[in-house]
């Protein structure tokens, strides 16, 4: 079948190692976010705004920024006069500006750099054939000639116009994974060559995936096999800048990075030009995970994709990964599980495997500055894990086996009624509701439990109750106050006989503020049973509170 696609053919390499290097050292970061982010947002950024994200990205720790592209826009030439003349670069941090290969272009850009300490010019050509005869109708020598012209511009107008500045130079063949490999090894020499680098210094050459055309391990075989064939690659950084039109922009460059590229240019959450650039949030977290020290930090990556979502106007997916909503949250009872056992036994995992390794969670929110407390979500396919977790973490309530078991039956119906989400608050109001707050047609008015002189474990003592509108005082003795109030329930009229069936105890915090709680199970004649909840100062008021609530139910069957 005839292609419908012209895709690229893949390059002949004459080596591959790639494929069996491990990922171990950080590669230089640049942020583009404020040239080729920006102009792929729908409403560019004000200068205050860009001002804004380019402080957020030294905080991040970017040593490397491109500002923008001053010879095509007023905003941002002006945006890099402010940087410079306000003091704003940091000394350890080095802006880079882009322009096109033509001479009035770059004699701007120069302008836009006067005064600066460190700069680095960033020029580019398109050298693909389907560029340079198709867009531009030049041929591969003339785009040759274009390339080495601005970088002879840009040497010597920055000897004049910038003498008291560092300036370094960057050059992207624009579309290079598209792009003849041997033409592009070609002008990039020629580039270092044309500009003439002092020794030591290095020409950053960018080699782009402009539009994503390639399967990742093509862009890491374009790289490789480029540096293998360089005749000046002492002399360069090579670096990476690879879009996403495929999806595949993280994977291809760190595939890219273990076929030996040094630096990597993208953006936060991956804006730029159609599907956008390199993901550097994820590319970065990716490359923590693995043990590399990136140099970059998202200790509150919460708070920074809020602000980005409100710089940019573009809203961030909730599975966004790594930063969005949902990633760190489970609804699925048996992943609500094994979450739930995995935190509650993080300490014995982590001396197990040597690390820190939990089920169905990636990385640990906190290294993110999240918290647990909101990722175990309850709807209706949530399980008992999922809700005993978020009860827990809620209310503090630790719900036996088969009280969960009878609980969670409650919750799924909830959720399948209410056909959304259920609200930790809504969980507990349920709990309340069905457990502890059934106070009718029973109500207790009071219960004295007096032990005896003879023999202090045997209770004598009075219980006053209101049951269908009427009061009762009943006598409640046995051996220990809870036998003895379900001996004085036994006397009511009641339409069935009951007894305690499960009876267990616990309590809410440690310190003498504790809160007792009481859980019992009763049944009755009728073969019907139900739970009961019930809170005190002590346990007896408690397990007596449980008593009641779980006798109403009986009584209401509910
Ligand atoms: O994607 C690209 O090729 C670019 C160049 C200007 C480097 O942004
Ligand atoms: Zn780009």
């Amino acid at each position: 079948m005839k292609p419908r696609y012209a895709c690229p053919k893949p390059v002949k390499v004459s080596r591959r190692k790639w494929p069996s290097r491990m990922l171990r050292q950080s590669p230089v970061w640049c942020a583009v976010d404020l040239r080729d982010g920006n102009q792929a947002l729908p409403n560019p950024m004000t200068p205050v705004q860009k001002k804004r994200y380019f402080q957020l990205l030294i905080q991040i720790g970017f040593k490397e920024i491109e500002v923008g592209f001053p010879s095509a826009s007023a905003d941002d030439f002006q945006f890099c006069r402010d940087l410079i003349e306000q003091n704003l670069i940091p000394e350890d941090v080095t802006i880079s500006v882009l322009t096109q290969a033509r001479e009035h272009l770059i004699s701007k850009t120069l302008d836009a750099l006067k005064g600066v300490r460190r700069a680095v010019v960033h020029v580019y050509t398109a050298t693909s054939e389907l560029h340079m005869k198709f867009v531009f109708g030049k041929t591969a020598e003339e785009t040759k000639a274009m390339a080495l012209d601005a970088v002879r511009l840009i040497r010597d107008g920055s000897r004049t116009k910038l003498a008291g500045s560092e300036i370094l130079l960057e050059f992207s063949p624009e579309e290079f994974t598209d792009t003849d490999l041997d033409f592009a090894v070609d002008i990039c020499d020629s580039v270092i060559e044309t500009w003439q680098p002092k020794p030591g210094e290095k020409v950053i050459l960018n080699l782009p995936a402009t539009v994503e055309r390639r399967l990742p391990n093509q862009y890491a075989d374009m790289i490789e096999e480029f540096m293998y064939r360089q005749k000046r690659g002492e002399q360069s950084i090579i670096s990476l800048h690879a879009h996403n039109d495929m999806g595949s922009a993280v994977a291809a460059t760190e595939m890219a990075l273990l076929a030996g590229a040094h630096r990597v240019e993208g953006t936060l959450f991956g804006h730029g030009e159609r599907c956008g650039n390199v993901d550097l949030i994820t590319l970065v977290l990716n490359l923590q995970y693995l043990g590399v020290n990136t140099g970059l930090t998202f200790g509150n990556i919460e708070t920074l994709r809020d602000e980005l979502v409100e710089l940019s106007g573009i809203g961030v997916h909730p599975r966004h990964p790594y930063a969005g909503e949902l990633v760190f949250t489970a609804f699925s009872g048996s992943h609500q599980d094994a979450i739930h056992k995995g935190l509650m036994n993080a300490d014995a995992l982590t001396k197990h495997f040597g690390a820190w390794k939990v089920p169905y969670l990636h990385i640990d929110p906190r290294d993110l500055g999240r918290s647990f407390e909101k990722f175990i979500r309850i709807n209706s396919q949530s399980g008992k894990g999922g809700i005993a977790y978020v009860l827990q973490q809620e209310s503090g309530i630790h719900l036996p086996r088969p009280l969960l078991q009878d609980f969670s039956a409650s919750v799924q119906a909830f959720a399948d009624k209410a056909g959304r989400e259920v609200e930790a608050s809504e969980l507990i109001g349920l709990l309340r509701a069905k457990y502890v707050l059934q106070d009718s047609p029973l109500r207790l008015l009071n219960y004295w439990p007096r032990p005896t002189a003879a023999d202090p474990t045997r209770i004598e003592g009075e219980v006053h109750a209101d049951f269908n509108g009427q009061a009762y005082t009943l006598s409640a003795a046995a051996q220990g106050p809870i036998a003895a109030f379900v001996r004085a329930m036994q006397q009511l009229p009641l339409p069935f006989t009951f007894k305690l069936d499960e009876y267990e105890e616990d309590s809410i915090g440690s310190d003498e503020d504790a809160e007792a709680v009481t859980f019992v199970k009763l049944s009755n004649s009728a073969g019907q049973s139900r739970y009961g909840i019930g809170f005190g100062v002590n346990i007896d008021q408690a397990a007596v509170r449980a008593i009641v609530s779980a006798l109403n139910g009986l009584l209401n069957g509910k």
